[in-house]
């Protein structure tokens, strides 16, 4: 009897889901669904040291993300990097990877996460700092995310909230940081 009902409930769960895809789907048709915006987002490409990899790292490029690229060909790796930058992407990260060794995606997904909380431009800060002075905001969070943290901070005990900012990097971001190069 139990396993009858629990047929008779799949039953309806799955025609009830195909008639909301079936709606969807022609809903999509007559009114095109909008395309995500992916400028600002973190898109990380396997294999972007040629091929798929580097076509797709070029069209993200004019889409504005942020591109951080795992290739096991570091020439091909740094040479797409290159063409991105040329392609109108500004922050361009490029690690050499072997995808096929586990060990190797972790040790290089832990350099990649600090990059959560990335140093940031210094034009793009010198920009917002400017802009919230002439209009007089009382508070200016850079990068905006900070706002969010800042919210998760007022609502969390104290030992989760650094538990959340040691995660992100937040707490040794700038551990590495010797400033930057000079441009020539
Ligand atoms: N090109 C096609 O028509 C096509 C169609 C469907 C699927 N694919 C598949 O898509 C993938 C990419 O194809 P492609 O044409 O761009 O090939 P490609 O050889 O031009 O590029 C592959 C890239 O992956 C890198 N790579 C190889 N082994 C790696 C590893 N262990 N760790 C990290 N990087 C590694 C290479 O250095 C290279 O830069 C392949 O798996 C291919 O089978 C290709």
């Amino acid at each position: 009897m139990a396993s009858n009902l629990k047929s008779a409930k799949d039953l309806v769960v799955f025609l009830g889901k195909s008639v909301i895809a079936c709606l969807e789907s022609m809903v999509f048709t007559i009114i095109p669904k909008p395309r995500k915006n992916v400028a600002g987002e973190i898109v990380l490409i396997t294999g972007a040291g040629s091929g798929l990899g580097r076509l797709l790292a070029l069209r993200f490029a004019r889409l504005g993300s942020v591109l951080v690229f795992w290739d096991i060909n570091k020439e091909g790796n740094e040479d797409t990097c290159r063409m991105a930058r040329e392609a109108g992407a500004t922050r361009v990260y490029a690690y050499t990877c072997d995808c096929s060794q586990r060990e190797d995606i972790y040790r290089v997904a832990e350099q990649v996460r600090p990059f959560l909380l990335p140093v940031l431009e210094p034009e793009y800060v010198v920009d917002k700092i400017v802009d919230a002075i002439l209009q007089e905001k009382v508070y200016l969070y850079v990068p905006r995310f900070i706002s969010f943290v800042m919210f998760l901070k007022s609502i969390l005990p104290v030992k989760v909230s650094l538990l959340v900012a040691d995660y992100m990097g937040a707490l040794n971001i700038m551990d590495g940081f010797v400033g930057k190069n000079k441009k020539e």
